[in-house]
């Protein structure tokens, strides 16, 4: 990438979509766009961490998501396990990568080894800190958003937070991504221009980029031109 002129995004958030449709243009079952997509989402942040992106966010399953086929979402299951798997195992690697991973999204209803294997690779990762990669699973920006809200009503239950302690920060530091800063670029691949409940929250001042390429085509020149677009940009957060 030609590195002048160019102001990266320090946090990019990205939905991982149109593995589906890669894999039916090609005569294959869905899964098949899936497996590649795994190797498309390790591929990415790699680069990521190369060009010095410090945070990175990839939706990777929603709360919607289990509505799928049994054989899809089994598969799906297996690819995180098998990453995570991956990650214990080479924990020295990662070491050196400097990944510090993070889960955003509600354990309940995971399967419980790969709950379980979740919180050993955060806990292994925490004090990692050249690139940040949050991934979303059984993820949803509203239910993130009401989760929030619980933590904080139990507060006031308790008597520790008063009705006027909420504040946007409030909200902020009580959801899956408190303490790490907003997304400045949220990318969809596969041409669709919604958000689809993905940080909704965090996104209110993002930059939105579409890209036509379907994600198991998504390859490191497309997330370059996704950054230059954004460094054309002027953004304002809503000043003049
Ligand atoms: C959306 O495309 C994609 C998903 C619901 C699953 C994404 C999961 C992965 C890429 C695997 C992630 C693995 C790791 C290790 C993080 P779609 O199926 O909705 O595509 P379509 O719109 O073309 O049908």
């Amino acid at each position: 990438m030609e590195k002048e002129h160019i102001v990266l995004p320090e946090h990019i958030a990205i939905i991982m979509d149109g593995n589906g449709r890669w894999a039916k243009k090609r005569g294959l079952e869905r899964t098949e766009g899936h497996k590649v997509g795994a190797e498309v989402f390790r591929k990415i942040c790699q680069y990521g961490s190369d060009i010095g992106i410090k945070y990175m966010t990839f939706y990777a399953f929603s709360t919607e998501n289990w509505k799928r086929s049994a054989f899809e979402v089994g598969t799906i299951m297996n690819l995180f396990r098998k990453y995570l798997e991956e990650m214990e195992e080479r924990e020295g690697e990662n070491e050196e990568a400097g990944y510090n991973i993070h889960f955003i999204g509600s354990r309940e209803g995971m399967p419980e080894d790969i709950a379980q294997l979740m919180n050993v690779v955060e806990a292994r990762s925490s004090d990692k800190d050249k690139i940040h990669i949050n991934i979303a699973v059984n993820y949803g920006g509203r239910d993130e958003i009401v989760h929030a809200a619980k933590r904080l009503a139990k507060r006031i239950e308790k008597g520790e937070l008063s009705p006027e302690d909420i504040t946007e920060e409030a909200i902020s530091d009580n959801l899956y991504t408190a303490g790490q800063p907003d997304p400045d670029l949220v990318i969809r691949p596969s041409g669709e221009n919604r958000l689809s409940n993905f940080l909704i929250w965090q996104s209110a001042y993002a930059e939105f980029y579409s890209s036509d390429v379907l994600w198991p085509d998504f390859t490191p020149e497309d997330l370059d031109k996704a950054i230059e677009e954004y460094s054309k940009r002027n953004r304002r957060f809503g000043g003049i």
